[in-house]
């Protein structure tokens, strides 16, 4: 479990990159300015949030504790913040929007036929989802190592897998007592004897198409009226091809370095995005935040706000709903303290000027 939670693809070179892109960048605080007022507010698709943050969509949170996914959704409307809610996730979709003052944002993989899309599209419409997250850079599982020797050649999990699960009994317990989860959400589109947690994870996987692409991008736009983000962007050409295809916005990163290896990370081309895009549309960056010091610099270089995965998962690991809040209070706290060590006031008044890459010291 926890490499499914901590693990990269491939040599672990991206999820590398993604630490190490804001751990280049330092502050030069300045002095003597007024720290009065240190506001880290935003808003976000015209409405306030009280940090620049939105809760990555992460699948198979069932494996962390029972109706996790609720438990992320009322954390981040405690905080006030949006929770996107994953395709393979396992708590169904109407019982995370009944989450009070809830934010609810759907994000959508494409599998199988047209129809199944569609349906999902049109069931978040109705649930209340505000916006529609399309992740475009999973169509291809990524080669986790990690997974594949936890596993049998058929896909279940071998011997060490399973001696190991064994070795945790209260998470076995609080966890799994009532069966493996399921992805309640899909799992009526796969074939019935495929509904088994091992076997409709690997159906859907299956059933990814590899051809996805740009025209499909704009069938979904003319189905999804509302906001619509492109999620796991990487390369600047796809900034303005997104663009071009009427996105609200556009979330760089590269999955938790769960996909591509060796790729850069989102910090690493923002400010290039930022200045390609303008204000045209709302630029969002993912991977690699785990402090409230990485939502400055990326505030900072040009994002509107950041998706966090495994800073709010750390929370709810520990403490269910209170350890997401928690996770989230800790970034926020850390933003106020950070914004007045460097002497700025609010999130407006960050300029790339107050930060500057080790390579390039001395000034
Ligand atoms: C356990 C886990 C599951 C994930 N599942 C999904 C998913 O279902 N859909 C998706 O778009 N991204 C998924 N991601 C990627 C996250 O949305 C996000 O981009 C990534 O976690 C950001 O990196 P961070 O964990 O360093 O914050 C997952 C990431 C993790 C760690």
């Amino acid at each position: 479990m926890l490499e499914y939670l901590e693990g990269g693809a491939g040599q672990e070179a991206t999820l590398d990159r993604e630490r190490k892109a804001f751990a280049e960048w330092r502050a030069m605080p300045f002095t003597l300015s007024d720290e009065a007022c240190r506001d880290v507010s935003v808003k976000i698709l015209g409405r306030s949030a009280s940090l620049p943050l939105a809760l990555a969509p992460t699948g198979l949170n069932g494996i962390f504790m029972r109706n996790a996914d609720i438990a992320l959704a009322q954390g981040a409307a405690e905080a006030g913040v949006p929770f996107i809610q994953s395709t393979m996730s396992n708590d169904r979709m109407e019982d995370v929007a009944a989450v009070p003052g809830l934010r609810h944002w759907w994000q959508l993989y494409v599998f199988g036929g047209e129809e199944i899309w569609q349906e999902l599209v049109d069931r978040a419409d109705r649930a209340g989802c505000e916006a529609l997250v399309l992740t475009s850079n999973a169509q291809i599982f990524g080669q986790r190592e990690w997974d594949e020797r936890n596993r049998t050649a058929s896909g279940f999990p071998n011997l060490p897998a399973l001696t190991d699960a064994a070795r945790h009994p209260r998470w076995l317990v609080r966890t799994l007592s009532r069966g493996l989860p399921e992805f309640s959400n899909v799992i009526d589109f796969v074939p019935k004897d495929k509904r088994s947690f091992f076997d409709s994870a690997n159906w859907i996987r299956e059933q990814m198409p590899k051809s996805l692409a740009w025209d499909d991008l704009a069938r979904i736009r003319e189905r999804w009226r509302k906001p619509l983000f492109l999620k796991g962007v990487l390369n600047l050409k796809d900034v303005s091809r997104a663009i071009e295809h009427g996105v609200d916005g556009v979330i760089l990163g590269g999955h938790g370095g769960r996909q591509a290896d060796w790729a850069v990370s989102a910090l690493d081309i923002l400010p290039r995005a930022r200045e390609l895009s303008g204000d045209d549309i709302a630029l969002y960056i993912s991977g690699g935040i785990r402090r409230g010091s990485d939502i400055l610099k990326a505030r900072a270089l040009g994002a509107d706000a950041v998706l966090t995965g495994r800073a709010t998962l750390y929370g709810l690991c520990a403490f269910g709903a209170a350890g997401v809040s928690r996770a989230i209070e800790l970034l926020q706290s850390e933003m106020v303290n950070e914004l007045g060590q460097y002497g700025v006031s609010n999130l407006d008044a960050l300029s790339p000027d107050l930060f500057v890459r080790e390579d390039r010291l001395p000034l």
